[in-house]
């Protein structure tokens, strides 16, 4: 049953509330907390000096009135006793400009100083709460890589750090300079200390280098949470630990699945109209102003499957929105109905929890313009009802769930049921596409989600895979684009038992980012039976067209010129390339699709896949989960149900009315 919880900062709050906080939490139908984690100078005020007092308290008043907690370590915000003592703890930026103190995230993760007094600050809390009885989990740090801070910084411990790891991947200086091409533009070195982090430079660096930096600072990001997961797994036995992600662009700056691998539970941050305003640049204005009050009603979910396989099956929304956040460039209020039915999709997707960020709009600083459940009074906001209804619905839902633990190694995870279509979300293709996209708008991110979208739309229900995983069970396996290919990739890929789709641009590079010497796919040319060796990329209006089921479509973007070996043409442009192969099950789209068209080929390759196909109307979304089926309308207007014939409803009626959720019981 996915549960309500809330992030909470009593360090904001006179101690004579914390009670009245606590009680009303309950009455509201919460059972989770998150605090502490931007607490570290109320914590340590002065280096040595720690003041338990507070938060002893405070943790007693929450767990008196039964609340479970999910305790964060404070070292997204260093305190500035810290930073005086050790200025090389602040980010520098690509320029080498050393960043100030008076925000947060300020600190390199690279920098051993820092990782040696995080180490400090954690033991010194789990030493003192690791056990409280109250205490259910732990949240390390906060959303790594958020304001492009953190991960990506240019300080001369990174670029230490980095000398030692290419020094470890390449061995010897000679099989770096091959890797990367030196030889061009007399690029070459002649050892591990000369290279240089891919700081800005006259013209850009070679994109080996930059491929690295990426996979360089993925590991950092590991390293860095490890030394406060092996503090927590000894002071604190039989908590879960957690870290909290972003959403969109910037999550993609390093590598998730390895940081997810070293602790049990994924959340991240669920703030649908504040990334309806901010991302998906594909967005027209009549678009962004659609889903300025719902967010895009692909968006969450998208992120709560990517977060499912991030965290191995177990994910939360650590934080939910409200009402209006402070952050976009414009913060509408949520329509009425929103800020439940995003708990609602949440549960529908899995989510063990669902805590909304924050209690309590707090009437000082940088974020004092942001909505909480509560508003500064402490009376209801109109978020605070929603949630409270949502815990309500949750309820009469679990007692409908069939709860079956369906092992599933896919995700490895026992809890996880098997969804109907796999995706495979690959940080690699977002990384390789971002420094060579040879056509401006190829954006891997916005690929995937017009895969994601359309599918959806379809009524199907979706599971993300990381890359080089087991693909067997599913019927389609969708995969939007995967340029670059090794052995663990081409096994994975020829694991895929049913239809298999892959995108343009797939199997463009080797490991390296080199062009494979027979030309794409490289070590997929028998799984594909196609060669290119030449692709396009078009500017908008430039267009190559095909016409599918008597319908013309124009295609923008790219293409791959597709060289059929044992494949057959199945769609043809009409100036005679191809633009989808078929061989065997794997078939291959060599464009970028118009979003009509993918709609329109994905519905008749999942039919041929046996899938259960439902066209949705508008805003209409279902997906399925332990032995529900969820349909959820995200538009203004009422929707009838397309209920299967004989479904017992459990929750809400025939016709949906806007911003609102029918649940039937699976009748499959
Ligand atoms: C999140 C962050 C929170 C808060 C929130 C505001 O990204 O984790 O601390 O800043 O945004 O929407």
């Amino acid at each position: 049953m996915t549960q309500i919880g809330v992030c909470y900062y009593p360090e904001h709050w006179p101690r004579e509330r914390w009670a009245q906080d606590a009680a009303q939490m309950v009455q509201l139908g919460i059972t989770w907390v998150r605090i502490g984690e931007f607490a570290w100078s109320c914590l340590e005020p002065e280096p040595g000096r720690y003041e338990w007092a507070w938060l002893d308290e405070a943790m007693e008043i929450l767990a008196k009135a039964g609340l479970k907690i999910v305790l964060g370590t404070p070292t997204a915000t260093p305190p500035k006793w810290l930073i005086d003592r050790h200025p090389d703890i602040l980010p520098v930026d690509p320029y080498g400009r050393r960043l100030g103190f008076g925000s947060r995230r300020h600190y390199c993760l690279s920098n051993q100083t820092y990782r040696q007094a995080c180490a400090q600050i954690v033991t010194a809390i789990a030493t003192r709460y690791g056990e409280h009885p109250a205490l259910a989990g732990w949240q390390i740090d906060n959303e790594y890589g958020c304001h492009g801070g953190a991960d990506h910084t240019y300080a001369p411990a990174v670029r230490d750090g980095f000398r030692r790891w290419l020094k470890v991947r390449y061995q010897t200086i000679d099989a770096l300079n091959q890797a990367w091409g030196t030889v061009f533009w007399s690029m070459t070195y002649n050892d591990f200390d000369q290279i240089d982090l891919p700081a800005p430079t006259v013209a850009e660096t070679a994109p080996a280098h930059r491929l690295d930096f990426y996979r360089f600072t993925s590991q950092e990001v590991v390293d860095f949470q490890k030394v406060q997961v092996d503090v927590l797994r000894t002071h604190s036995p039989g908590r879960f630990i957690s870290h909290n992600f972003m959403g969109f662009s910037p999550s993609v700056r390093f590598d998730h699945y390895p940081v997810g691998k070293d602790i049990d539970v994924a959340t991240w941050d669920s703030y649908p109209l504040g990334f309806a305003e901010m991302w998906l640049d594909e967005l027209s204005d009549e678009a962004r102003i659609e889903y300025a009050r719902t967010g895009h009603p692909d968006a969450a979910a998208m992120h709560h499957d990517l977060y499912r396989a991030v965290g191995r099956g177990r994910f939360w929304i650590m934080e939910q929105q409200p009402g209006p956040v402070n952050w976009a460039r414009w913060n509408p209020a949520p329509a009425p109905g929103m800020v439940r039915l995003w708990a609602m999709e949440a549960a529908a997707h899995g989510a063990e929890v669902v805590s909304y960020f924050r209690w309590r709009q707090v009437p000082f600083a940088q974020e004092h313009m942001h909505a909480g459940l509560l508003y500064r009074d402490g009376t209801r906001a109109p978020g605070g009802d929603e949630a409270q209804q949502a815990a309500r619905d949750l309820a009469i839902l679990a007692a409908h769930e069939t709860n079956h633990d369906r092992a599933d190694d896919r995700v490895k995870n026992a809890r996880a049921e098997v969804a109907e279509v796999a995706m495979v979300f690959d940080y690699q293709a977002a990384w390789v596409t971002a420094i060579a996209p040879h056509g401006q708008d190829f954006r891997y991110f916005e690929l995937f989600f017009l895969f994601y979208n359309n599918l959806r739309s379809l009524g199907l229900s979706i599971d993300i895979i990381p890359p080089g995983e087991d693909l067997s069970g599913y019927a389609l396996v969708v995969i939007p684009t995967m340029p670059l290919i090794d052995e663990a990739r081409v096994r994975a890929l020829s694991s895929a038992e049913h239809i298999l789709i892959l995108g343009p641009r797939t199997g463009a590079y080797d490991p390296n980012f080199s062009i494979p010497t027979n030309g794409a796919p490289g070590a997929l040319y028998d799984l594909m039976g196609v060669r290119v060796r030449r692709c396009e990329s078009m500017r908008p209006g430039l267009t190559r067209r095909a016409v599918y089921q008597n319908t013309t479509y124009d295609f923008h973007r790219w293409t791959d010129f597709a060289e059929p070996g044992a494949a057959d043409i199945e769609l043809i442009f009409t100036d005679g390339r191809p633009a989808i192969t078929r061989h065997k099950q794997c078939l291959y789209l060599t464009a970028w699709p118009a979003p009509d068209f993918a709609r329109a080929w994905l519905l008749d390759v999942a039919r041929q896949a046996g899938l259960d196909v439902q066209v949705l109307a508008g805003s209409l979304r279902r997906r399925r989960r332990n032995g529900l089926i969820y349909y959820l309308n995200y538009g203004a207007q009422p929707v009838k149900a397309p209920i299967p014939a004989g479904a017992d409803i459990v929750l809400g009626a025939p016709t949906i009315p806007p911003h609102d959720l029918t649940v039937v019981k699976d009748p499959a």
